[in-house]
């Protein structure tokens, strides 16, 4: 047993990005065809057979969303059906049943709302991170899908995934891919995180704050940067981002491609060559965990390629930010639909 952490104890402005066992997360339970009516749980471990399809062949998949306070105390999420939806997706390639998109939103409620304490207050930049994961536990030797399957949310708070937060860092290329070009880097499986270890130690170990993906066929296009999509602002003003069927369907992405017209930037998802990178003014990292993290620098090849400045954020990646943000957090509007509001009594 792992001891439960009280929110006095948390320094909300210095989080960083780590686990915390909160009282409360939201189990269900898939048998004989059909899921249980799921509830919150306190324990935060689990029993599972030694032979569980998952521990061996790896039917497991999850997403990451987070919670928001607003400034009037009240909590937002920020499109949660795109995360039940992608989560369908990605059962769909592990040949697992889907999870309903309601109980999956409805889960992410309960589990806010029972953890309410440990929603970071308004202000310090800190969220509650949701993280929801589904995976096979029939045991089997044999490789075959598994029947029975655990769906769990839990919440952990959290500040800023790289250091720093809003400050540029740099990345570098790598040799290893995360996905093959037709195999599972559009879902989020939790083997393409295990073949990002090892190409994400040896860019930190270089002293890079992670890796530029590249696809896995010409090891010629950007796929991903780290656990986050990419996104390039063209010195003739477009918002870019890599188009390629290996790389994971960000929501942050689809949230700033429909965002960027209303700073004058053109959306478009192409191909960017890494032979072409220098056509950007500012490049970024983009997602749930990342939220927009700016990247002052890639290195391929030896050669470093400087975007805007290794030590200042650039105009458009400061104004995306603050729309971004300021959606997700209650203080400006968005477009109809994006947050829902978690009722807290
Ligand atoms: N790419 C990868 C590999 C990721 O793990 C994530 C995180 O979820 C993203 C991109 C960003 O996706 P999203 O914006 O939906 O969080
Ligand atoms: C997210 O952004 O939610 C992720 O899943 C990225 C990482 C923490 C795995």
């Amino acid at each position: 047993m792992s001891d439960k952490i009280k929110p006095e104890d948390l320094d909300w402005a210095n989080l960083g990005f780590g686990y915390h066992d909160l009282p409360y997360r939201f189990r269900a339970y898939y048998k004989d065809g059909k899921w249980s009516e799921g509830g919150l749980e306190t324990d935060s471990y689990m029993r599972v057979s030694e032979a569980a399809q998952s521990f061996h062949y790896g039917q497991e998949i999850f997403e990451g969303a987070k919670a928001y306070r607003r400034k009037d105390g009240g909590v937002n999420l920020f499109r949660p059906n795109m995360n039940a939806q992608r989560m369908n997706r990605s059962a769909d390639r592990l040949l697992m049943p889907h999870v309903p998109e309601e109980m999956f939103v409805e889960a992410m409620k309960q589990v806010v709302k029972a953890n309410q304490e440990f929603v970071p207050p308004y202000g310090t930049g800190a969220t509650l991170y949701l993280r929801p994961f589904y995976f096979g536990t029939t045991p089997m030797v044999g490789v075959h899908a598994a029947s029975d399957f655990t769906f769990e949310i839990f919440a952990t708070p959290v500040g800023a995934y790289y250091k720093g937060g809003l400050t540029p860092t740099a990345y570098v290329t790598g040799k290893l891919d995360r996905a093959a070009h037709a195999g599972t880097g559009r879902a989020k499986v939790a083997g393409n995180y295990a073949s990002s270890l090892l190409p994400g130690d040896e860019a930190h170990k270089a002293g890079y704050s992670d890796v530029v993906y590249l696809d896995p066929r010409l090891h010629e296009n950007i796929e991903e940067l780290g656990s986050a999509n990419f996104f390039g602002i063209t010195k003739d003003g477009k918002f870019q981002t890599p188009k390629s069927p290996s790389i994971l369907p960000s929501i942050t992405k689809y949230s700033l491609l429909a965002l960027a017209p209303e700073f004058g930037l053109i959306p478009e998802e192409t191909t960017i060559s890494i032979n072409d990178i220098d056509r950007f003014a500012e490049v970024g990292a983009m997602g749930t965990a990342a939220v927009i993290s700016p990247v002052g620098s890639i290195t391929h090849e030896g050669k470093k390629h400087v975007f805007y400045s290794e030590t200042e954020v650039g105009p458009y990646t400061q104004k995306l930010y603050k729309r971004l943000t300021g959606i997700q957090f209650g203080d400006e509007e968005g477009p109809e639909g994006w947050i829902v509001d978690v009722p807290l009594d």
